[in-house]
C-alpha cells in the first residue's frame, strides 16, 4: 500500500486565499492588520524562514514590518523594540524569530510580548490558556498539524495519537491540541524506552524530534496519519523530515511531505492568528 500524501502547500495556498479575502474586506473598512517580525543575528535558516514570513505578509495584503537586528543587539534594546511595537496601534501581532543570539535570554524576550498581539502562542499566559481551554492564540506549527489531519477526514475521536518530541514550540501544544480532539495522547521523547512499540500502536503519528530520518517505515502502524514536523538539511543540501518518507509511505494511510507538508502551514496559521489578533 502507498499512502495518499497529504498536500500542505495547496492547503496553505487554499488559506492564504481565504485570509486574503478576509483583509481585502476589512481594508474596505480602512482597517489593514499588521505583523511586526523581528530577527536578530544571521542564522542562515531564520533568515530564509523570515523571508517567506514577510512574502505571505505582503501577498494577503497585511501591513508589514520586518526588523532585521544585528548579531551584537543587546537585551535592553530587543526589548526596548517589543516595548514600542506592543504600543504600536498598527501592530497586531508580534514575532520573535528564534533562536536568538546566546547571549540574549530567550525567556525575557518572549515574556515582553503582550499576550494579545502574541501570534506565536509562545508567552506563557498563551501556553497556560492553551492548557486549561481557554481562548488563546495557539501556536502555528501545531495548529497547523491538526489543521491537515482533519482535511483527510480522519475522526481523531478515541484515536490513540504519539507525538514524539516535547519542545515548548510543537510537541506539547500539539499534544494538548489532539487531547482537545478527544485523541488518547502519548507524548515520546529521547529518554521513552520503546518508541518504537509506542508507535506501532499508534493510529496518528506528530514527528518532531528534529533528526533526519529518525522515525522508519517498520516503526508505522499500517494506515496510520503521519505527520512529520521535521525540516532537516543533510550534508548533501536535501531537506527531509523526521520520517523516513520512502520507507513509512509504503505503511501510513495518509503521510505529509518534506517540503510541502507542515511548513506552509506554518506560515499560514501565522496569517490566521495575526487576523485572529487584529480582530479581537
Ligand atoms: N523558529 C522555528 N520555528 C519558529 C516559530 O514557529 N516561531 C518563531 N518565532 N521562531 C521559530
Amino acid at each position: 500500500m502507498s499512502a495518499k500524501i497529504i498536500d500542505g502547500k495547496e492547503t496553505a495556498r487554499k488559506l492564504r486565499e481565504t485570509i486574503k479575502t478576509q483583509v481585502e474586506n476589512l481594508k474596505a473598512k480602512g482597517f489593514t492588520p499588521g505583523l511586526a517580525v523581528v530577527l536578530v543575528g544571521n542564522d542562515p535558516a531564520s533568515q530564509v524562514y523570515v523571508g517567506h514570513k514577510e512574502k505571505a505578509c505582503k501577498e494577503v495584503g497585511f501591513h508589514s514590518e520586518v526588523y532585521r537586528l544585528p548579531e551584537t543587539t543587546s537585551q535592553e534594546e530587543l526589548l526596548k523594540l517589543i516595548d514600542n511595537l506592543n504600543n504600536d496601534k498598527n501592530i497586531h501581532g508580534i514575532l520573535v524569530q528564534l533562536p536568538l543570539p546566546g547571549h540574549l535570554n530567550e525567556k525575557e524576550v518572549i515574556n515582553k510580548i503582550s499576550p494579545v498581539k502574541d501570534v506565536d502562542g509562545f508567552h506563557p499566559l498563551s501556553a497556560g490558556a492553551l492548557f486549561v481551554g481557554e481562548k488563546s492564540l495557539v501556536p502555528c506549527t501545531p495548529k497547523g498539524c491538526i489543521h491537515l489531519i482533519k482535511e483527510t477526514g480522519f475522526d481523531l475521536q478515541g484515536k490513540k495519537a504519539v507525538v514524539v518530541g516535547r519542545s515548548n514550540i510543537v510537541g506539547k501544544p500539539v499534544a494538548i491540541l489532539l487531547l482537545n480532539e478527544n485523541a488518547t495522547v502519548t507524548i515520546c521523547h529521547s529518554r521513552t524506552k520503546n518508541l518504537k512499540a509506542e508507535l506501532l500502536e499508534a493510529d496518528v503519528v506528530v514527528a518532531a524530534v528534529g533528526k533526519p530520518n529518525f522515525i522508519t517505515g517498520d516503526m508505522i502502524k499500517p494506515g496510520a496519519v503521519v505527520i512529520d514536523v521535521g525540516i532537516n538539511r543533510l550534508d548533501n543540501g536535501k531537506l527531509v523530515g523526521d520520517v523516513e518518507f520512502e520507507t513509512a509511505k509504503e505503511k501510513a494511510g495518509w503521510i505529509t511531505p518534506v517540503p510541502g507538508g507542515v511548513g506552509p502551514m506554518t506560515i499560514a496559521m501565522l496569517l490566521q492568528n495575526t487576523l485572529e489578533a487584529a480582530q479581537s
